[in-house]
């Protein structure tokens, strides 16, 4: 499979078979995103797995329309802490792009591993942060339910809703 067939296959599960995800996989898809890139390489990430049911379902509660992401046998919560990411000398943190970043290398190897994933960041902030006691520098960032799909993605998609090549690229200047 080149990168490009794996960046296709990957899409976003929002339903899961009711079966375990081994631990070797699930630890390949942990190092993936242990091994991401960061700003400066600070690393300011931290990643917290949860399999057990009855913290799967505190969890999923904090997302409203979300119940469906309990049905995954893991959830990985992608935590930034913002005291210690690297800041340019504008002010502008850059946690939540190593956070991002690290979120797509983990979504990629779980796709490459036949597992789905599904970014979900819209989840309430504060109940979460409360619920895991983060300290106030730690944030959720983004949530990644992980589990053998029971669905199937569309493998048209990137066709029809995706903006074409013309509309995003732009050669030498933003105009042409
Ligand atoms: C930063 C980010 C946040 C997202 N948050 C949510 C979310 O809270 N709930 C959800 O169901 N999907 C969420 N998604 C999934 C997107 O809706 C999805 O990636 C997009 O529609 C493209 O579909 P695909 O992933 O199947 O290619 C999010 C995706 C990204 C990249």
């Amino acid at each position: 499979m080149t990168f490009l067939e794996l960046a296709k296959k990957r899409y976003s599960v929002r339903s899961y078979k009711n079966i375990p995800v081994e631990d070797d996989k699930l630890k390949q898809v942990l190092e993936a995103g242990r091994v991401a890139p960061s700003a400066v390489n600070f690393q300011p990430l931290h990643f917290i797995v949860f399999r057990d049911e009855e913290m799967k379902k505190k969890v999923a509660d904090t997302y409203e329309i979300g119940a469906w992401i309990y049905e995954a046998p893991v959830i990985i919560a992608v935590c930034g802490d913002h005291s210690k990411a690297w800041r340019r000398p504008d002010g502008k943190g850059h946690c939540d792009i190593d956070a991002a970043i690290a979120a797509d290398h983990m979504t990629l190897a779980a796709a490459e591993l036949g597992l789905g994933t599904c970014w979900i960041c819209n989840f309430d902030t504060r109940a979460l942060h409360k619920l895991l006691r983060l300290p106030p520098h730690v944030e959720v960032i983004v949530l990644l339910p992980l589990g053998y799909p029971a669905d199937q993605g569309d493998p048209e998609r990137h066709a029809t809703k995706r903006k074409k090549m013309e509309e995003i690229v732009h050669w030498d200047t933003f105009n042409r």
